[in-house]
């Protein structure tokens, strides 16, 4: 990790604050999706940060279209730039060189008209709310009225499977469930976009499959576009439409790879030639971009 870095958990902690602070600076934006236009649309974007150490190139040159209702993975060793991508697209970040746009906005103007939802590695709930007050926390910065807030919250807790754990704290719930009430939060607006970084990082394997096909059916019901970042080849293979390899130094991507198994795929498809086959190009990929060589 690069001098001057906080560790992942305080960065976790120091975006949802960035987050929240957003949050207060317009209403409810629509989740409205421009039709025919991808909903990402990244050309030559590059981020280096100045350190004390000299620079680093975090992001070089990346081009990138990710269209409507696609779950694209981002997969690459540590500091290949994952999470600064995303965080570009949240405008946390601002690029050095290049452009993104999010359904034809600048990231900014898509922030402000609240078409994403981030959820992070650590679920980052606060302890002294219950899930359901979590889960209604960015409703109630914008000033939405108490009945609304409530019945959102209900609608999100019920599509993560959470119903009748409303008034429970979050040291109640295992970190699978804490999870789900992270996703629960971010789905609060309604957002077309959900940007999700190493969410199931933390959770152990079994808990991992379940929640990844509790993922996938959310995906399917709800048609949103999702960005996610793993370090699971496997994770990336089940979930994606399309898998972007990543590797480091500088930050950039070396491979798309199209992944087109049905919608409704359940865990077996695990085990066929044709998900092995797609596993194995991904592993080429990091291979070849010497990604975990060193
Ligand atoms: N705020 C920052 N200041 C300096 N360097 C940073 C900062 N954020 C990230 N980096 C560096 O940029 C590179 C890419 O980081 P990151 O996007 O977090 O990678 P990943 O999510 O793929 O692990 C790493 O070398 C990391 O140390
Ligand atoms: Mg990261």
């Amino acid at each position: 990790m690069a001098a001057g870095t906080a560790a992942p958990q305080q960065q976790d902690g120091r975006i949802v604050k960035e987050a929240m602070r957003t949050e207060t600076s317009a209403g409810v934006g629509s989740a409205a999706v421009v039709a025919g236009r991808p909903v990402i649309e990244a050309r030559g974007l590059s981020l280096t940060f100045e350190t004390a150490d000299g620079p680093v190139f975090a992001l070089s040159d990346v081009d990138l279209d990710v269209q409507a209702g696609e779950f694209v993975s981002f997969i690459g060793p540590s500091g290949c730039g994952k999470t600064t991508f995303l965080r570009v697209v949240a405008d946390l970040e601002q690029p050095s060189a290049g452009t993104v746009l999010v359904n034809g906005l600048t990231p900014e103007a898509a922030r402000l008209a609240r078409q994403y939802g981030y959820v992070f590695q650590a679920p980052a709930l606060y302890p002294w709310r219950t899930i359901e007050k979590n889960v209604m926390l960015p409703l109630e910065i914008i000033g939405l009225p108490a009945a609304e807030r409530a019945e959102r919250a209900r609608q999100q807790l019920a599509l993560v499977d959470l119903t009748g754990f409303e008034r429970k704290f979050p040291w109640q719930l295992s970190g699978g469930m804490q999870q789900r009430a992270s996703i629960a939060r971010a789905l609060s607006f309604d957002p077309a976009l959900m940007l999700m970084d190493e969410p199931f990082g933390a959770l152990d394997e079994i808990v991992r499959d379940h929640l990844n096909e509790r993922l996938l059916r959310l995906w399917d019901k709800t048609g949103k576009t999702v960005l996610f970042v793993t370090h699971s080849i496997q994770e990336a293979v089940f979930l994606s439409t399309k898998i972007v390899v990543m590797s480091p130094r500088p930050g950039r991507i070396i491979d798309v790879i199209a992944c087109d198994f049905p919608r409704d795929r359940t865990l077996d498809i695990r085990e066929t030639p044709e998900f092995l086959e797609v596993a194995h190009r991904v592993r080429a990929g990091l291979r070849a971009g010497h990604a975990y060589g060193d």
